[in-house]
């Protein structure tokens, strides 16, 4: 990919020199203008990939200053324990909620909305062990099921699937699950309907916190408010958190600063932020954008379908490299490929 760029740039200079002089210097300046906003980044390769995390091996040591220094990292940045969810603590009535995935759309804390927080962080700190699961198709045959369930606190995306032919592979244990929107509009008719169906399904997360970007873009706040009274108002044991748009727009300005250019950070990687921020020790199972494994064959997409993301939105190579680079200097622990025994 380097190098077609840099091809087609030199092709370009080549019939620049046919054209007149001034196109040619505001074409120049046009490609230079585009490096400098989207450097190229020599990503390694899957097979690269493939080829470092054999090496590494089963080779990992805690290392407590890594781990201190990014919890102290991310409190200056983003502080994760005050600021994760939208709170009646630090969004009073008439605080005006920035949606972080769009430009100059807010909501003003209101009479209905108030309400509906919780009163302040929730969750049990400190947190020990936690676990975060990408949804990757790598944990397919990992027999990574009771390593998981061993954690303190469970964090998984998206409302995955544990039903019993995952759970060997990805445990049934959760605490936290984060429900993009968009699931609540395709799997439950966007609960204008019957909501049961979304009860019922809920249950498998027995009673953990619901996470939804409520107030990330305008067309979440709808499904996200109906998913919380689906659960309040038939005594679901579940609780709804939404996140804080100020907490997720500072872990983009934070990820940034470290080389990851998404339009949108993916959930695993908001997860794993929040984790290592709350958490004494982090270990993150099922993240591999990859489409091959380390035994060279095929992975799915997810581990219980293989419907591609949005690429446009996410980068994963460049969000895994940074976890990698966090796995080798002990920060926390990714788990890679089967577990053992
Ligand atoms: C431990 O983490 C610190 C901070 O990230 C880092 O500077 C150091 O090199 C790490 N030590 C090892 C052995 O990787
Ligand atoms: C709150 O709601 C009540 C009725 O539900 C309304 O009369 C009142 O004006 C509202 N207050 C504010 C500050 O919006
Ligand atoms: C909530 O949890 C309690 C205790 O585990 C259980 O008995 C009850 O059935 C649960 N309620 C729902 C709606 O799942």
């Amino acid at each position: 990919m380097n190098r077609t760029r840099l091809h087609a740039a030199g092709k370009m200079l080549v019939r620049c020199y046919r054209a007149k002089l001034s196109v040619c210097a505001a074409l120049c300046v046009l490609v230079l203008c585009w490096f400098y906003i989207f450097p190229v980044y020599r990503l390694p390769s899957e097979k690269e990939m493939v080829d470092e995390v054999l090496r590494q091996g089963d080779v990992w040591q805690k290392n407590q200053t890594g781990i201190d220094l990014y919890r102290k990292l991310l409190t200056d940045c983003c502080n994760p324990q005050g600021m994760f969810a939208v709170t009646k603590k630090n969004s009073p009535m008439g605080k005006v909620l920035w949606y972080d995935g769009e430009f100059y759309h807010s909501h003003t804390v209101n009479n209905e909305t108030f309400p509906l927080f919780v009163e302040d962080n929730p969750l049990p700190l400190p947190l020990k062990k936690c676990a975060v699961i990408g949804n990757s198709g790598i944990l397919r045959h990992s027999k990574c099921g009771q390593h998981i369930d061993q954690a303190d606190f469970i964090m998984r995306s998206n409302l995955p699937p544990l039903t019993k032919e995952y759970v060997e592979d990805v445990g049934h244990r959760t605490h936290l699950v984060t429900a993009n929107p968009s699931i609540i509009e395709r799997r439950f008719q966007n609960l204008l309907w019957s909501r049961k169906v979304f009860v019922e399904n809920m249950k498998v997360y027995s009673s953990s916190y619901i996470y939804m970007p409520a107030f990330s873009m305008k067309p979440c706040t709808d499904p996200s408010l109906r998913a919380y009274y689906a659960l309040a108002d038939t005594s679901s044991n579940l609780t709804m958190l939404f996140a804080n748009p100020e907490f997720l727009h500072s872990l983009s300005k934070f990820w940034k600063a470290r080389n990851i250019h998404a339009k949108r950070l993916s959930t695993g990687l908001y997860l794993v932020s929040l984790a290592l921020g709350l958490c004494e020790e982090v270990t993150a199972y099922g993240f591999w954008p990859f489409s091959i494994g380390l035994d060279e064959r095929p992975v799915s997409h997810h581990y219980y379908d293989n419907i591609l993301p949005y690429s446009y939105y996410h980068t994963m190579p460049e969000e895994f490299l940074q976890l990698w680079q966090l796995h080798k200097s002990g920060t926390l622990r990714m788990r890679i490929g089967r577990c053992p025994p």
